[in-house]
C-alpha cells in the first residue's frame, strides 16, 4: 500500500512537469539556440596578450594562463586576431600559411591545448579568417608570379596594363597610392585592395572558392566556433580594371555558410562589412541564409556623433534603420575594435564635430576618416562617460564585443604607427613591463606614461578594488547576462521625455526590460508612460519607480543609465 502510494506521488509530482517539458520543447524557440545572438565575445591578440617564455611576445601557453581571467569576466567567446603564420607588415592580417600557427606564438599542441582548456570553461573561440588577400610572401603568390603558366596564376587578379582607375578605392589613402601595382617578375600588375604587400585572391577562380572552404574545414576540425570575416565586401567584388563599380557576388556568403555548417552545425561567421543599412539585406541573405552576424558599423558611427554632441537622432535613426534583420541574424556591437574607428559615414560637418570632442589633435585621426585612440583616452578617462559607453553596448540589440584592456580602461601609444597605436600589450600588473613578459624588453611597448601607463591601470589592482572599471565591468556583464531580452527580444525606441534620453524597450515571453541613457553631462529628467500601473524595478540601484497616473518620471544624472525591469501589476 505504502509504495502504491510512493508510485502514485510521483507520478503527481513527475507527470505535470513532463508534460510540461514536452509542451515547452513544442514551443520552443528556435532563438535560444543560436549561442552567437546572445554572447558577450572578447577580442584579443595571442601576440600582446600574455607572454609565458620571455620571449617577449605573447603565445598560446600565456593566454591559456589567463583564460580564468575571462572566464571570471564572464566572456563567452574569443574572437582572436590573426595568428598564422606572417611577415607581420599588417600585423597579421598578411597570412603566409593558412594551416598552420605562427611559431612565434607556440606549436599545433599549443594551441590544441589551447581549445581544450576553453571547452572545459565553456568558451568558444572564433578566429579571423583573411581570405580577401594573402601576404605577398605567400607561396601561392609567389608560385603565381613566376610563372604565368603557373598553377596559382588565376588565383590572383592581374591586368597587363595599369588600369585606368589604378588610384581609386584604396582602403588606407595617405598610406597607400593605388589598387594595382607592377609585379617585377612577370610584368604585369596585380590586384590589392589593401596594402601592396596584400594581392588580392580571385574568387571568381573555383580553385580559390574550394581552398576557403578547405581552410573553414581545417579549423572547424581545431575546434574553432566560427569565424570573423575579414574584409568581406571585397572579397565579394569581381574586380573590373575599367571605371565601373565592381558587381558583388553574394552568394559566396550563403555558400560558406552552409559549408560551414555542414562542418559544424552551430558554426557562425561574423563579418566585417561597413555599408549602409540597404545593403544589409544582401549579407544577412533574404531568409538569414547568409553570414548569420555583422558589426554594425553604421551605428558605430553614429553613436560616436551621439557621445561626442549629446545630438542623438542620428543614432536613433541609425538603430531603426538596423532593426529589420532576418530571425537567425544578429548584429555585433562594439565601441573600439583593433582599427581605427571609422567615421566615413557621417557627414563633413559631423565628423569634425566628433573630432573636435574625441581626437582633435591630427596625429590622432588616421585615413581621412578616422580616430586611432582608445576609449578611455577619447573620453579624457572621465569614468562617467565611459560607463555610459559601456552601459549602452551591453544594452543595445545584439552581442556585444570588448576588446582586450577597454574593460581596465587602456590606453594608447600614438608614436605607434597607425593603427598600432591601440594594440599595446596587456596591462597585468606594476611589475616591469605589466606583467606582461618577464623579457627586459617587450617586442612592442607597453604603456608607461601618464595616466594610462600599466603601474596606474593594470588588472592586479583593479582586481583588489570594488570601485574600479573592471569591477564595475564585471557586475555589468553578470547584469547584461541576467537580461536573456536584449539579444533575443523585440525592442523599440521609447519617447523618453528629453532628447538626451536614449530609451529603449525589450519584449520576450512576457519579460519587459526598459533602459535609460542620458547623453548629456547635466541632469536630465526622463518621463514616459506604459501600459497599466506597473513598476519598474531598478536592476543595478535599489531605486525602483513607481508610476504616477500611469507615467514614470526618472530622475537621471549627467551620463546616467538606469536598467529597468517592468513588474505588472
Ligand atoms: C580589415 C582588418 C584590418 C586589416 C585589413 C586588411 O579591415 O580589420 O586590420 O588591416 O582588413 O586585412
Amino acid at each position: 500500500m505504502k509504495h502504491v502510494f510512493s508510485t502514485l506521488l510521483l507520478a503527481i509530482l513527475i507527470l505535470p512537469r513532463i508534460c510540461d517539458g514536452q509542451d515547452r520543447l513544442a514551443t520552443v524557440d528556435l532563438k535560444n539556440n543560436y549561442w552567437y545572438k546572445n554572447s558577450i565575445i572578447y577580442n584579443l591578440e595571442v601576440g600582446v596578450f600574455k607572454d609565458s617564455d620571455g620571449d617577449g611576445r605573447g603565445d598560446f601557453q600565456g593566454l591559456i594562463q589567463k583564460l580564468d581571467y575571462l572566464s571570471s569576466l564572464g566572456v563567452d567567446a574569443i574572437w582572436l586576431a590573426p595568428f598564422q603564420p606572417t611577415p607581420g607588415k599588417d600585423d597579421g592580417y598578411d597570412v603566409a600559411d593558412y594551416y598552420t600557427i605562427d611559431e612565434k606564438l607556440g606549436t599545433g599542441g599549443d594551441f590544441a591545448e589551447f581549445i581544450y582548456q576553453t571547452e572545459k570553461r565553456g568558451i568558444r573561440v572564433i578566429m579571423d579568417l583573411v581570405i580577401n588577400h594573402t601576404s605577398d610572401e605567400h607561396p601561392w603568390f609567389k608560385n603565381a608570379r613566376g610563372s604565368k603558366n603557373s598553377k596559382y596564376r588565376d588565383w590572383y587578379i592581374w591586368s597587363e596594363k595599369l588600369p585606368k582607375n589604378h588610384d581609386e578605392g584604396m582602403v588606407f589613402p595617405g598610406f597607400q597610392s593605388g589598387v594595382w601595382k607592377l609585379d617585377s617578375l612577370s610584368g604585369e600588375y596585380y590586384y590589392h585592395r589593401f596594402y601592396d604587400f596584400q594581392p588580392d585572391l580571385n574568387f571568381t577562380n573555383p580553385a580559390v572558392v574550394q581552398e576557403c572552404q578547405r581552410i573553414i574545414g581545417f579549423w572547424l576540425n581545431q575546434g574553432i566556433s566560427g569565424f570573423r570575416l575579414d574584409a568581406v565586401p571585397f572579397i565579394i567584388e569581381i574586380p573590373k580594371t575599367g571605371t565601373e563599380k565592381p558587381k558583388l557576388d553574394y552568394k559566396f556568403l550563403t555558400d560558406i555558410r552552409q559549408f560551414a555548417r555542414s562542418r559544424k552545425a552551430d558554426a557562425a561567421i561574423l563579418g566585417e562589412a561597413n555599408v549602409t543599412p540597404e545593403e544589409n539585406e544582401n549579407y544577412f541573405g533574404g531568409n538569414g541564409d547568409g553570414i548569420q552576424m555583422m558589426f554594425n558599423f553604421f551605428a558605430n558611427q553614429h553613436l560616436f556623433y551621439a557621445l561626442a554632441t549629446g545630438k542623438l537622432d542620428p543614432f536613433k535613426k541609425a538603430i531603426r534603420e538596423t532593426q529589420r534583420i532576418p530571425e537567425a541574424s544578429q548584429w555585433a556591437h562594439f565601441l573600439r575594435n583593433h582599427d581605427e574607428i571609422d567615421l566615413g559615414r557621417l557627414t563633413d560637418k559631423q565628423r569634425q564635430e566628433v573630432y573636435d570632442k574625441f581626437g582633435p589633435d591630427t596625429s590622432m585621426q588616421i585615413y581621412e576618416r578616422g580616430i586611432r585612440r582608445r576609449l578611455a583616452t577619447m573620453m579624457g578617462n572621465n569614468r562617467k562617460h565611459m560607463e555610459l559607453a559601456y552601459s549602452l553596448l551591453f544594452s543595445l540589440p545584439g552581442t556585444p564585443v570588448i576588446r582586450y584592456g577597454d574593460e581596465l580602461g587602456m590606453g594608447d601609444d600614438l608614436r605607434l604607427r597607425e593603427r598600432i597605436s591601440v594594440r599595446t600589450p596587456m596591462q597585468w600588473d606594476d611589475s616591469k613591463n605589466a606583467g606582461f613578459t618577464t623579457a627586459d624588453t617587450a617586442f612592442r611597448p607597453v604603456i608607461d606614461f601618464g595616466e594610462h601607463s600599466y603601474k596606474k591601470v593594470n588588472v592586479a589592482q583593479q582586481r583588489r578594488d570594488s570601485t574600479s572599471l573592471l569591477s564595475w565591468t564585471t557586475d555589468l556583464i553578470r547584469l547584461r547576462k541576467s537580461c536573456p531580452e536584449i539579444g533575443l527580444g523585440n525592442y523599440k525606441l521609447i519617447e523618453a521625455g528629453s532628447p538626451f534620453i536614449f530609451g529603449i524597450q525589450y519584449e520576450l515571453a512576457g519579460e519587459t526590460l526598459v533602459i535609460l541613457h542620458n547623453f548629456s553631462d547635466k541632469p536630465q529628467r526622463s518621463e514616459f508612460t506604459m501600459n497599466g500601473n506597473a513598476l519598474l524595478m531598478d536592476l543595478i540601484n535599489k531605486n525602483d519607480q513607481k508610476p504616477n497616473a500611469g507615467k514614470h518620471t526618472v530622475n537621471m544624472p549627467g551620463y546616467g543609465y538606469k536598467w529597468f525591469r517592468v513588474v505588472k501589476d
